[in-house]
């Protein structure tokens, strides 16, 4: 059977390819900020940061109903919420991997006195637990790529969004040229190996470059949205194409 999404090795459907991401991410959450930082040298921080700023307006409202998905231990929340006012309504940040969000809930979930914070939410991207057309910006970090099925996480996306509402979709790429060649190797040769010596699993760091080689390129990408509810919708390319954040807006009267 062909998926539409992420397909770890020996996973025949898409329940089975979502109980393996799953497990994945549980596995090497103890170690996952560490190895983040020291395989993209810092450069992921930045990338969350730009990715955040991107949505400043929205951000800096008070009432804006906010939902970071597949959040993981929590870093692109936290520079979601240096956009927050104080006293703003918290951001929801949900993940299925229990392992990677409680780490994340000690990162954001604090309330003290009216500093922005986020509520954890344990729950599939491709069934929220959220009512339809509550939210103001749907955002998602590294995450999407990891979906089961790509189409059904983009129409879940555009369920809960209101009509307008925002979505940026931050994930890595495969650039082109010979900076694309160079990088090809330190991906799939190179990241293996440093994600097997500091977490010592084989899995997860073969699955990475992997999971980016299946997912679909920013043409294909951008026409997936347009189809399942979105307009105006872009790519931004993030250091030389290595990342890129997707943009669009939920469409109306759909
Ligand atoms: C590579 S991590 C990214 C975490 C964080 N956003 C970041 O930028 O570091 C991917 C996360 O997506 C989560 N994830 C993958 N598929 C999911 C799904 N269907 N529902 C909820 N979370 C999911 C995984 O559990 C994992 O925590």
């Amino acid at each position: 059977m062909i998926t539409a999404g992420a397909k770890p090795v020996g996973a025949a459907d898409e329940a089975q390819a979502a109980r393996a991401v799953q497990q994945m991410f549980d596995s090497i959450a103890p170690r996952y900020d560490l190895l983040n930082h020291v395989l993209s040298a810092n450069v992921d921080r930045y990338w969350w940061n730009k990715t955040a700023r991107q949505f400043k307006a929205v951000l800096a409202d008070p009432d804006a109903a906010v939902l970071d998905i597949c959040c993981g231990t929590g870093d692109m929340t936290m520079a979601l919420l240096k956009q927050r006012p104080r006293g703003a309504r918290p951001i929801i940040a949900a993940d299925f991997a229990r392992g990677m969000l409680s780490r994340g809930a000690k990162k954001f979930s604090y309330e003290h006195e009216d500093k922005p914070y986020a509520v954890a939410l344990e729950a599939d991207a491709l069934h929220l637990p959220l009512r339809t057309a509550s939210l103001d910006l749907v955002v998602t970090a590294f995450g999407f790529r990891n979906l089961a099925n790509y189409e059904a996480g983009l129409r879940e996306f555009a369920r809960v969004l209101k009509p307008g509402g925002q979505l940026g979709i931050l994930d890595f790429a495969e650039p082109g040229g010979l900076l694309g060649k160079a990088y090809a190797v330190y991906f799939r040769r190179v990241l293996p190996g440093i994600g097997r010596l500091i977490c010592g699993k084989d899995g997860p760091y073969s699955y990475l470059p992997a999971s980016v080689e299946k997912f679909p390129p920013p043409a294909q990408m951008l026409e997936m949205m347009r189809v399942n509810g979105y307009a105006e919708c872009a790519w931004k390319p993030y250091t030389f194409g290595i990342a890129g954040l997707y943009t669009g807006l939920r469409s109306s009267g759909e």
